[in-house]
């Protein structure tokens, strides 16, 4: 947090054979594994392309909630459905170690590509849906933070949640 990249507009991808794509979605895989995240966009390793990976784990928050598919997000659109908003803790790898509770629409469809370029289309709810909006927010220069009704409820992990591992969006 603080680097302007953080703050920019992705560009849509264009050309889903080019190599560059392939190779930064290796680079993105690796990074959010080694640093135990739940997702990670292409602008929090500096570039501004729209690209998010997310899912593949059980979800620390919900674990009765159904697992979030190993995805790759290219190019995505968000619908949201309904008007209801859930507010929960989310963490950011871009802002390691603090936590704030965050209001996000509970049901949205999301439309976009695989790095295949096949379209992915899915309709979700609470943890997968945060976890989506949390990504594409990326793709729009959004941090957690300016999305906090109450800044009061913003922190480092530790101090909030003492013993609790927690994953890092
Ligand atoms: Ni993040």
């Amino acid at each position: 947090m603080g680097d302007p990249r953080l703050l920019e507009v992705a560009q849509p991808v264009r050309d889903f054979n080019a190599p560059e794509l392939h190779a930064l979605i290796a680079d993105m895989r690796a990074t959010m594994a080694a640093l135990n995240g739940a997702g990670l966009a292409a602008p929090q390793i500096g570039v501004p392309l729209q690209v998010a990976i997310f899912g593949g784990f059980k979800s620390p928050r919900y674990p009765e909630a159904e697992e979030i598919p190993d995805t790759v997000l290219i190019n995505p659109q968000l619908e949201f459905i309904g008007e209801a908003l859930e507010e929960d803790w989310e963490g950011c790898l871009s802002l390691p170690g603090m936590r704030g509770k965050v209001p996000r629409y509970k049901r949205l469809r999301y439309r976009g590509f695989d790095l295949a370029g096949r379209a992915i289309d899915r309709s979700v709810s609470d943890f997968h849906a945060r976890v989506v909006q949390h990504e594409c927010d990326h793709l729009n220069g959004i941090l957690y933070p300016m999305r906090i009704a109450d800044m009061r409820q913003f922190g480092f992990a530790e101090v909030l949640f003492p013993n609790q591992a927690s994953m890092e969006e």
